[in-house]
């Protein structure tokens, strides 16, 4: 029995006017996985602004995780790739980050992949550390190439995939 300080978590997908709020959990959460981890480069493009125009970009992408009737954290699936996954700092650690990912191999099955994957920047410990804990396996080290307005921006990452048909 969870305990009575748990609340519940519910997700759906996401609608135009969650874009504010996922614009700052994500601009917010990008920096705490990504500052001195990534380069220079596409810390410079990473405005608050590219934040709240990409959420806006990305609604029909977006599952969002709602705890207390606010918007708690979100998953982004892309095809076999789950392509960002953000939970506010406020919300870290109380199995909303596992609700969402729970959902997106549930996606990535439904959708008939036999597995899915995602890239974590390397330095990215404590989102690691999350993903190993779920069963996802480390296939080593790749340069992702991020978005950028001027073209892709070459990040250090490692490659995490879990199987997903046929578990
Ligand atoms: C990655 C993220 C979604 C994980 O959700 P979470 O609620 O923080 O995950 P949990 O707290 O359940 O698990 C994190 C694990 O890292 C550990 N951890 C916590 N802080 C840590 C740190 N600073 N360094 C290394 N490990 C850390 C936790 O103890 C836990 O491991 P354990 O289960 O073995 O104890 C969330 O931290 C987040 O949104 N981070 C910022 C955005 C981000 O990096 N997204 C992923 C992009 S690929």
């Amino acid at each position: 029995m969870p305990g009575p300080d748990l609340q519940p978590i519910a997700l759906r997908p996401a609608d135009p006017a969650d874009a504010e709020a996922v614009a700052a959990i994500w601009r917010d959460g990008w920096r705490d996985g990504h500052l001195g981890h990534v380069p220079g480069e596409l810390v410079a493009v990473r405005t608050p602004e590219s934040f709240a125009v990409r959420a806006g970009e990305r609604v029909a992408d977006t599952t969002v995780a709602v705890v207390d009737g606010a918007v708690a954290g979100f998953v982004m699936v892309v095809g076999d790739e789950v392509e960002q996954l953000y939970v506010s700092a406020a919300h870290r650690g109380a199995g909303v980050a596992g609700a969402l990912l729970a959902y997106a191999e549930r996606l990535g099955r439904e959708q008939g992949h036999g597995r899915v994957w995602l890239a974590v920047v390397t330095g990215n410990a404590r989102a690691r550390r999350f993903y190993e804990r779920e069963d996802w396996v480390d296939e080593g080290a790749f340069d992702y190439p991020a978005e950028g307005p001027d073209g892709p921006i070459s990040v250090p990452c490692h490659r995490y995939v879990k199987q997903v048909q046929g578990t």
